[in-house]
């Protein structure tokens, strides 16, 4: 299914001179590049649903989403390229009674929330040429954070929600490291090295201001690279806050991961 994407992504260097003198090197993973309509982190985490439904005998995908939702754009986008009906939910709690109506349909959950999301995302991993010592990533249903865990071995993943709301993430991603990995051990020896940031989220869902749309804007300018106010602006942010606090030490190598979205932008 790889074939008509752009994987891998594109590794790429970004210079700043704070990043000189904190002796560190820093990379964007740009999963933004992967497709312009299945971008980011869409695709790690429908492939392997995709691959699910293809190995059935399901008539439809089906899946849901908020109002604009990107997840719901991704896999509208990718069925049609890989010829795939798919129904899009907009906020379907009822699911039950939602798939009944739609016959027999394979069901995604929104977001690619599902153990089949965390394995498309942990591929990331083995693309990168080096073990970096940190990645950042864009959180909101923590599919992503938790396949960067279930792929890499001593990384530190730092997961920058773009929701408000304290402890919900780390519990988010737990769950779904047990769906992917089925053992308990395992899953606590995981989330030792996952460093959740519940305080940049400027205010909630889609919440910003203007001091993060400038840092969008000059991320852009200076790198070449357009971030989103929703998600990748806040990562971004998290990680140039977490600089100038010290928290990396001198030869560390960081990836931020360029999980796409850029539909949100306004
Ligand atoms: C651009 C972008 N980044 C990050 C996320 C959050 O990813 P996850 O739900 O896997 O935590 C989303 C939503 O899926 C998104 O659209």
């Amino acid at each position: 299914l790889n074939t008509k994407l752009t994987i891998p992504s594109p590794l790429q260097k970004i210079e700043d001179p704070i990043y000189d003198k904190h002796q560190l090197e820093v990379f964007v993973k740009r999963d933004d590049l992967i497709h312009s309509e299945i971008s980011g982190n869409k695709w790690r985490k429908l492939k392997y649903n995709f691959e699910k439904f293809k190995s059935g005998k399901y008539d439809a995908v089906l899946t849901f989403g908020g109002a604009f939702s990107n997840h719901i754009a991704a896999t509208a986008a990718a069925g049609q390229i890989f010829q795939i009906p798919t129904i899009g939910i907009i906020r379907g709690d009822e699911l039950n009674e939602t798939s009944n109506r739609f016959g027999n349909v394979f069901i995604i959950p929104e977001g690619g929330a599902n153990h089949l999301g965390v394995f498309g995302v942990s591929e990331i991993i083995s693309e990168l040429s080096f073990t970096p010592d940190h990645i950042y990533t864009a959180a909101g249903t923590g599919t992503t954070a938790a396949g960067l865990l279930a792929g890499s071995t001593t990384s530190k993943i730092h997961a920058v929600s773009s929701l408000k709301g304290e402890n919900y993430l780390k519990n988010e991603i737990q769950n779904l490291l047990y769906y992917s990995v089925l053992d308990e051990a395992e899953v606590e020896m995981l989330l030792d090295r996952l460093d959740v940031i519940e305080d940049c989220h400027f205010g909630g869902y889609g919440k910003y201001n203007e001091e993060l749309i400038e840092f969008v804007s000059l991320f852009a300018t200076q790198h070449s690279i357009q971030l989103d106010q929703v998600y990748t602006g806040k990562m971004a942010y998290a990680f140039n806050r977490d600089l100038k606090s010290g928290k990396f030490k001198k030869g560390e190598t960081i990836v931020l991961l360029h999980t796409g979205g850029l539909q949100g932008i306004t």
